[in-house]
């Protein structure tokens, strides 16, 4: 029996996207045309992209009792997510996320978490019972509660399994778990705030880091953790800094940019399902940072995610 499955802990949301000629200043309102339902949430997400990019998945989450519950949960199931280990909480609402994308494809995001703040510890502890012996890496992202954020990264790093930690949003757990050596996926500003937050390197000197702080405060906190630090640098492509402190730069994919919306979760998922199929760290961001690339070709998190066919395609050509 292999053991390459992937455990996915993070939050499930539904997405209302509006594409709007800018993003919204405070007390702004802005008109788009009209708005579109999307899956979302960072975990759910992540559970996609590396479904899609050939692995079996496993995810670990939380919806209401609701429409928007069921939708979500069907929806997982087309792309060959597991959701036998999703609590169905009853009498909550299903978490929806409220996107607006510019004319660059930036965004901006409101979540309200609903069913997702009630993911308990027991339930991640009962799926990874179920799901480690078979696993090859547990993804957490940290939409959902600090308790069930630790339980996943404990109970995988207690059984040999590599734990990636994708800290979006930095909350006040991750520090706590920075010693057990999950390998890290933090974006820029993730970086610093988590950097700051564990006492492991000086704020950057300006709003806009210059190579050389975002590198020295990763390879602080590799210094901290003994694992892998992976920045990502949305249209800059990927800094890898490895266990021993040595660093990469993955280039981006060079593409037209239509919605960066889940671009990180699409990075986090495919990075997991190389390394659970025991992909060497550099080659695993290769191909997760060309996944990342061809995902923000089309509006909503999920729909330009790449299958393992278009995947294999790009990452050949990159
Ligand atoms: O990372 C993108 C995701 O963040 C969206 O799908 C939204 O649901 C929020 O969780």
């Amino acid at each position: 029996m292999t053991a390459d499955d992937i455990v996915v802990v993070g939050a499930v949301n539904v997405d209302m996207v509006v594409t709007a000629p800018q993003l919204p200043g405070p007390g702004e309102t802005v008109v788009g045309p009209g708005m579109r339902r999307h899956g979302g949430g960072k975990g759910a997400n992540a559970a996609v992209a590396a479904a899609r990019s050939g692995g079996t998945v496993h995810y670990v989450g939380a919806v209401g009792d609701d429409d928007l519950g069921a939708t979500a949960l069907r929806e997982l199931e087309a792309d060959g997510v597991g959701t036998d280990d999703v609590a169905v909480v009853a009498q909550e609402a299903t978490g929806v996320a409220l996107i607006v994308v510019d004319e660059a494809g930036e965004n901006q995001i409101a979540v309200g978490a609903g069913a997702n703040g009630r993911l308990g510890a027991d339930v991640v502890e009962a799926a990874l019972r179920r799901r480690l012996p078979t696993a090859g890496c547990v993804l957490v992202s940290t939409e959902v509660p600090g308790a069930a954020v630790a339980a996943a990264v404990r109970a995988a790093t207690a059984a040999g399994v590599r734990c990636v930690l994708n800290p979006a949003p930095v909350i006040p757990v991750v520090v706590e778990l920075l010693d057990l050596g999950p390998v890290l996926t933090p974006n820029t500003g993730e970086l610093f705030a988590l950097a700051a937050a564990a006492g492991s390197g000086p704020p950057p000197s300006r709003a806009s880091p210059s190579c050389k702080e975002i590198l020295t405060c990763a390879q602080a906190l590799v210094g901290r953790t003994r694992a892998p630090v992976l920045v990502t640098l949305g249209g800059d492509g990927v800094l890898v800094v490895d266990s021993d402190g040595t660093s990469r730069h993955v280039a981006p994919l060079w593409v037209e940019v239509r919605d960066t919306t889940g671009a990180g979760d699409t990075f986090n998922g495919v990075l997991a399902r190389e390394l659970a199929a025991g992909r060497r760290l550099d080659e695993a961001a290769r191909v997760a940072t060309v996944a990342a690339g061809l995902s923000v070709t089309a509006v909503g998190a999920r729909n330009g995610m790449p299958t393992a066919t278009e995947l294999a395609a790009a990452a050949a050509g990159a």
